[in-house]
């Protein structure tokens, strides 16, 4: 399988729009519109949706650079599967400048750890549902996730906020197929193409920002993961003996040029997922609380989003005042919460965007970085926006700190502190705040008075 690098939108053929009315002609059934991957489960949900619910089924497969063997097929097999339509999308471009770049605004990393790459994509297709739906007058939208997974939940929130007049239907969270053999059989039975090839160990679910890998025997936290279930990135073992060098530069926290070259945000997540791959860096192996209450493992990799949030963080370093950059952490963590939550589309989150893109005025410089046999380490910053200072920072003859000044600040900044010590030495530790600690006080003022005797006697011995 391949990463499809072409970036600029091409009209063709295979993102023409399904020849359709616009609402479902009289005596014609109602419409669904279905988001469709081309994999076992979507494609056995458009004959479920036509025989269970007696729906025509519109596909929507939108293309967010994940790796696949020609969208052509999969629109294809939609309509061999007997969809009425199929939507192919290309939504790469609108994931990047949407979607991706407040992401890496936003540092986002969930649980401080996983860069939200499903996350990301569920409301941007949710939002192609719901526009098929409207261009051609269906009812229904309806998306293939488990029952016990996040994207069920950021599908249906998405839709809700959208458009909370459309109904959600979820064939997979509700068909009682029992296990995949059984489901095989249904397929089979109901002339859904199955692929004779043996069925694949692992989830996957991938993008412009990275690859999940779930199910199979990571599902014991225990187990290495195999090497086979990373494709973006090379063993670190095996990547290069030299190490890479690269520069990006950031225009308003968005990165715009990589090693001087300006180029699109697309096309440097395209070139990053490939420099960084190749140098082994950006896989992640994790055990994650889904919003449904499980821990599950969960490896990822995610090459580009890794470098592209270190070097917007040394960026932000430099050029954020200090008050601003540790606000900006727990709006950081609370919002990627709120997104993998599947509250894209809340006023919650669109609260944090504008506190976020203000702070992003002046998050323009560049970052170099080096990458090396799976690490990746800034090991330069420069902005014009830089609150850096020379004079304020160096030890040398040049220091135009004013050393004198950090006394008096010393004093009121540990002002209240002090009072409260002297208060409670003078209520010899004893007051009822105090009473739990009392055991350790007194372990305490017993190494104070032995060490007091220890100097004593030192004293005595020098005298
Ligand atoms: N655990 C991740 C998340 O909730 C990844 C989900 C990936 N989905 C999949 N079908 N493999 O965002």
């Amino acid at each position: 399988m391949t990463q499809n690098t072409q970036t600029s939108p091409v009209a063709s053929s295979l993102h023409a729009a399904p020849q359709l009315s616009s609402q479902p002609g009289p005596g014609e059934k109602e419409r669904v519109v279905l988001a469709y991957s081309g994999g076992l489960d979507t494609s056995v949900c458009i004959k479920w949706l036509q025989e269970e619910y007696g729906l025509d089924v519109i596909a929507v497969v939108g293309d967010l650079g994940q790796e696949h063997d020609g969208l052509e097929a999969v629109k294809a097999k939609a309509l061999a599967t007997g969809a009425i339509g199929c939507a192919v999308v290309d939504m790469r471009q609108s994931f990047a400048d949407e979607y991706l770049a407040c992401a890496l605004a936003a540092n986002a990393m969930y649980e401080n750890k996983y860069p939200l790459v499903s996350a990301l994509s569920r409301p941007l297709i949710a939002k192609h549902l719901v526009a098929v739906a409207h261009q051609f007058g269906a009812k229904y939208v309806a998306h293939g996730c488990t029952g016990k997974g996040n994207d069920q939940v950021r599908f249906e929130s998405s839709v809700l906020m959208l458009d909370p007049a459309l109904q959600i239907l979820s064939p997979v969270r509700d068909w009682d197929l029992g296990c995949r053999a059984d489901e095989i059989a249904w397929a089979a039975a109901h002339n859904v193409p199955v692929k004779a090839t043996a069925e694949a160990p692992y989830s996957i679910d991938d993008n412009l920002w990275g690859r999940a890998i779930e199910c199979g025997v990571l599902e014991d936290p225990w187990c290495e993961p195999p090497a086979d279930i990373y494709t973006m990135t090379v063993d670190p073992t095996e990547a290069p003996d030299a190490p890479t060098y690269v520069e990006i530069d950031f225009e308003a926290g968005v990165p715009c040029a990589l090693n001087g070259e300006t180029m699109p945000f697309l096309d440097i997540i395209y070139a990053l997922n490939d420099i960084a791959g190749g140098n082994g860096f950006g896989r992640i192996d994790m055990v994650e609380n889904r919003l449904v209450g499980v821990k599950s493992r969960e490896c990822y990799e995610a090459p580009a989003a890794l470098t592209l949030i270190q070097a917007h963080k040394a960026l932000e370093d430099l050029c954020l005042e200090r008050s601003v950059l540790h606000y900006k952490l727990t709006i950081e963590q609370a919002w990627a919460e709120t997104v993998y939550n599947g509250l894209w589309f809340s006023p919650l989150k669109e609260a944090f965007d504008a506190f976020i893109a203000h702070t992003q005025q002046c998050v323009t410089g560049t970052v170099k970085l080096k990458l090396y046999k799976g690490s990746c380490t800034v090991v330069g910053r420069k902005s014009v926006y830089s609150l850096y200072d020379f004079g304020l920072a160096t030890y040398d003859a040049d220091d135009a700190f004013d050393h004198a000044a950090a006394k008096g600040f010393i004093d009121i900044h540990s002002l209240s502190c002090k009072v409260w010590a002297e208060n409670r030495l003078a209520n010899d530790a004893r007051m009822p705040a105090f009473a739990d600690v009392d055991a350790t006080n007194a372990a305490y003022q017993a190494v104070v008075e032995e060490a007091e005797d220890i100097i004593e006697h030192a004293g005595a011995a020098v005298a």
